[in-house]
């Protein structure tokens, strides 16, 4: 039967449904554990939960209502002074700070705000996958920089070569989804001096800003001032707090950068929801321990998935960063990612990403490379290992 409607000619022709959802539907359907897509599968601090119970129950104020469209001063406040206890930056909470619906919107809006037609966007790839489509929404044209193997450190040869009189956004995603890598204080120096004489803004995405082991510090661009000048940095409470499905996150920016970014924001979100905002900003002033004690509570985790996968077959460098693993199954199959990934959902029970989907690059296709999520219980650890071993 023909359809009623006009025929659709897609703005998005190239975007399917995420292989976050792909996956998780998969494991769904085949009973599989899921290490897939990136949640925990904890719950997040009883007192945080508390506060927003608290907050949503409060009568007689505007606690259920509309927020102010750049957010509750009370949590930009809160955000203001995290960023200078971590980052040495001053950001003003009037001025500079924007909450967002998660991660995803902050990012949205700054490349909305940012990219105009024909403009080029520099991504590294693998570059998580709200990017792309994002620029392509704006007019502008991704432009992949692979990231170096091993490592997946920045190739500063072929990210300068790549940067044009046309390159308007650079986005950057360090700590790494999927691979865990870490900026120096010396990769935002050179950072720095490459887009010196540039008009190319960055866009640091650092949800994972709080999960980083063995010692090693997050250098966000907030704590180069440089590079904060002609930066959007964007994080999320969602990953801090163990509360992905709450979607609330921010945007730290300068005045002016802020602006454009409101402009879009207030017509994308306008306001984010008010009681979880109240939660998190009591929550970072009353219980600043869980940040700090975050790295040690990731790297148990990661250290006890790290002690499973070594009874396995899989090879693998222990994770620097992030709740995510990557190991090299080519001692396993000889399948490409994708099809891994699928058969080691279907067949062997537990589901993983395949991060081939995130790199335009052909030689990333022929990696044999997947990712685990190891924010679980260690029951959820201890079962997903015990069906990898038999492989
Ligand atoms: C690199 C990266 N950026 C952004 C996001 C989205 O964050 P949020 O859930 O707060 O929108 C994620 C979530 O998985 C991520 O891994």
């Amino acid at each position: 039967m023909r359809p009623m409607h006009p025929p659709i000619d897609s703005k998005l022709p190239r975007v399917g449904t995420t292989i976050f959802t792909v996956m998780s539907r998969l494991a769904a359907e085949h009973g599989a554990i899921n290490l897939s897509q990136g949640f925990p599968d904890f719950e997040p601090p009883t007192r945080l939960t508390e506060l927003a119970d608290h907050h949503m129950r409060q009568r007689g104020g505007a606690g259920n209502q509309y927020a102010p469209m750049t957010g509750l001063p009370s949590l930009r406040e809160a955000i203001a002074a995290k960023v200078a206890e971590y980052y040495g930056c001053h950001a003003n909470a009037e001025t500079d700070i924007t909450v967002a619906s998660g991660g995803t919107e902050a990012l949205f809006c700054a490349i909305q705000a940012t990219v105009r037609a024909s403009d080029e966007v520099i991504l590294l790839d693998p570059a998580y996958d709200s990017y792309e489509p994002s620029i392509t929404l704006a007019g502008g044209r991704a432009v992949h920089v692979p990231l170096q193997r091993p490592g997946f450190g920045i190739d500063w040869q072929r990210l300068s070569d790549a940067i044009t009189p046309r390159t308007r956004l650079l986005i950057i995603n360090f700590p790494h989804n999927p691979s865990g890598a870490t900026l120096s204080r010396d990769d935002l120096d050179t950072l720095a001096a490459l887009l010196r004489d540039t008009r190319v803004f960055v866009l640091a995405d650092e949800v994972y800003e709080h999960m980083l082991y063995d010692g090693r510090r997050h250098h966000s661009l907030l704590s180069q001032a440089e590079l904060a000048e002609r930066s959007f940095v964007v994080s999320s409470f969602g990953k801090t707090y163990h509360a992905t499905g709450w979607k609330v996150g921010y945007c730290v920016a300068p005045p002016a950068l802020t602006q454009e970014f409101r402009k879009v924001h207030q017509f994308v979100q306008f306001v984010v929801a008010t009681p979880l905002q109240a939660a998190i900003a009591d929550f970072m002033r009353s219980c600043p321990e869980h940040t700090h004690e975050l790295p040690a509570f990731y790297q148990r985790k990661r250290d006890y998935f790290a002690g499973l996968l070594a009874q396995t077959r899989f090879r693998f460098e222990p994770a620097h960063s992030t709740y995510f693993q990557l190991v090299d199954y080519s001692t396993v199959s000889d399948l490409p990612d994708v099809e891994f990934a699928r058969l080691l959902t279907t067949q062997h029970g537990v589901a993983a990403i395949p991060i081939s989907v995130f790199s335009e690059d052909g030689a990333a296709k022929r990696e044999r490379i997947v990712r685990f999520c190891f924010a679980k219980h260690e029951a959820t650890l201890d079962a997903a290992a015990a069906r990898l071993r038999l492989l």
